[in-house]
């Protein structure tokens, strides 16, 4: 067998002498031994996917929609593309792409933790996650009961810290950093306030609460906006060929050096 892709598919889960691999991840690894020699050929890149959960207490959570549909698809186009993938997931309903290294995680302060770790040596981050932005402050180890308050229960929540600023203050001379805005109105003017204030050099632009885009859905409808770059608004398209426009973007910004 072609030995790059042999060393693919022996890396793979359920690997043994006279198991065949699954269908999937044979299709990948030739798509992957096919489709390299791009800018993402031998790249590092690090993806946030899914939602994180927050706990309440010892049963409950604060969590999200997200099904990690969308993060799953961009780290598995750029495994096809030659890099090597690192996904930082949350709770996702999804199954992970073939050869990309996995590093589940529940809550935002994990996410956080396991992202720094991780993008000062990536040449390119995607944070595609839908991470909450508070947390109970005191998450009770209990479950609360019924009849702890008469009418109304109330839970402090504190900020949890903004992980792709954190990350973008660590990313090295060359690489990019891309986000996700997720939106109720005024999508475009919301976005590029975001691509500024979180440092990305790119970031997509998709609505809440539409039936075939945003969370939980196989297609997305997305506006792209750079620095230096006018909007770019796509049609309805699935999740997968969505990731392969966003990664035509960042292949470009990587072949003109990156972040300075
Ligand atoms: O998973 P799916 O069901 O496929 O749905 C995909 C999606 C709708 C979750 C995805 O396309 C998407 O929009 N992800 C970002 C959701 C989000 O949290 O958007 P935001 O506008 O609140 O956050 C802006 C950016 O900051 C995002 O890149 C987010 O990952 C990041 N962020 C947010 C909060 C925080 N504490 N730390 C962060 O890094």
């Amino acid at each position: 067998m072609w030995a790059p892709l042999r060393d693919d598919l022996r890396r793979g889960r359920g690997g043994g002498p006279g198991r065949m691999a699954e269908p999937g991840a044979i299709v990948d690894a030739v798509g992957r031994a096919l489709g390299g020699g791009g800018a993402l050929d031998g790249a590092r890149v690090v993806v946030t996917a899914g939602p994180t959960r927050e706990a309440v207490d010892a049963v409950r959570f604060v969590g999200n929609r997200s099904s990690g549909k969308m993060g799953y698809a961009l780290a598995r186009t750029s495994w096809l593309r030659g890099a090597e993938v690192t996904l930082i997931t949350g709770p996702a309903a999804v199954a992970a792409p073939y050869g990309v290294k996995v590093r589940g995680v529940e809550t935002a302060l994990e996410m956080r933790d396991a992202v720094l770790a991780e993008v000062g040596e990536a040449d390119v981050a995607i944070h595609a996650a839908a991470v909450a932005d508070y947390r109970p402050v005191s998450p009770s180890a209990d479950k609360i009961k019924r009849g702890v308050a008469e009418e109304e229960l109330i839970v402090r929540m504190v900020a949890n810290p903004d992980i792709a600023t954190e990350s973008a203050r660590l990313m090295k001379a060359g690489s990019v950093s891309a986000g996700f805005a997720l939106e109720t109105a005024d999508l475009v003017e919301r976005a590029g306030e975001k691509l500024a204030a979180k440092g990305f050099d790119l970031i997509v632009a998709n609505r809440a609460g539409e039936a075939d885009a945003g969370f939980d859905t196989d297609t997305n409808r997305v506006t792209i906006l750079g620095r230096d770059m006018p909007p770019r608004q796509l049609p309805l398209m699935s999740k997968f060929a969505v990731a392969g426009s966003i990664m035509d973007l960042i292949e470009d910004r990587l072949r003109q050096g990156g972040r300075g």
